[in-house]
């Protein structure tokens, strides 16, 4: 079944695999949202079920609250965890310092609220996001839908004194209306090319009203997994400034995969 994998699936399932290592008995965690992270989830349930561990998930959206669910695991809202040992999430972009892009599924201000509230947060990805500089995806930024134009213009007028490549903003949509998050609000991507300064920006695209929360992650990661198709991961750990390669064997159960549905 492992064979059956695409090399990206294969370099997400071994990020995610790996990750999941980190996870120790009674812990309270975040759980991420994207294809990544429901690997994460998967190869968190197979730890559950086989090791009988005893933990408690905080899911990031409704994506993943349903998929937690279906596997069995313990879910609690983050107000019934209060604080989190360890937040484990996929990311869109990852750069050297270990700052994000966050928010390709729509879920970042979840993500950044749950991630925040970790002693810990491990993201796992494949090398595909793996960068020197951020800003190659679009920045996703969640705004109010209450005068979204203008909150998209002061956006835009804020980019022209930002040091960024490009200065597009668009509202994601789904089908012919604007996509809804979890929290009803709108999403728009920033097409910046190349972010200069990812601190600066993340703190200046709050100040606007109608933004809720950016998908810039600032010294909010701990550790990442970078995962490849064939099998090896990297693993980098800002803290204790240490990097260690691994490789992991396609071991899991078929069951694991059979449950694969993002
Ligand atoms: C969800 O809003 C995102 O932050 C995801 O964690 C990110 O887009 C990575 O998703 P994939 O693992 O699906 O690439």
């Amino acid at each position: 079944m492992t064979s059956d994998l695409s090399p990206i699936e294969r370099a997400k399932f071994v990020a995610a695999k790996r990750a999941v290592d980190f996870v120790q008995d009674g812990m309270k965690l975040g759980l991420g949202t994207g294809s990544t992270a429901a690997w994460m989830v998967r190869c968190l349930a197979e730890r559950v079920r086989n090791e009988g561990l005893r933990v408690q998930g905080v899911p990031t959206s409704t994506r993943t609250a349903e998929l937690a669910h279906d596997l069995g695991l313990t879910v609690v809202s983050l107000d019934e965890a209060k604080w989190l040992d360890l937040t484990i999430d996929g990311a869109d972009e990852v750069d050297r310092d270990l700052n994000l892009i966050k928010g390709g599924g729509a879920a970042l201000l979840q993500e950044k609220i749950v991630a925040t509230a970790s002693d810990r947060m491990v993201v796992i990805a494949d090398a595909a996001k793996d960068v020197t500089q951020l800003g190659a995806f679009p920045l996703p930024v969640e705004v109010i839908p209450f005068g979204w134009q203008t909150t998209k213009s002061l956006i835009e007028e804020l980019l022209t004194g930002m040091d960024v490549l490009g200065r597009d903003v668009t509202l994601r949509m789904n089908g012919d209306r604007p996509l809804l998050t979890d929290e009803a609000n709108y999403i728009v991507d920033l097409h910046l090319k190349r972010i200069g300064n990812p601190r600066q920006l993340a703190l200046v695209l709050n100040q606007i009203p109608g933004v809720v929360e950016n998908g810039l992650f600032i010294d909010i990661c701990d550790v990442v997994v970078i995962g490849h198709g064939d099998g090896r991961v990297e693993v980098r750990d800002i803290n204790a400034g240490t990097v260690e390669q691994d490789r992991l064997f396609f071991t899991a159960p078929d069951n694991i995969f059979l449950e694969a549905d993002e």
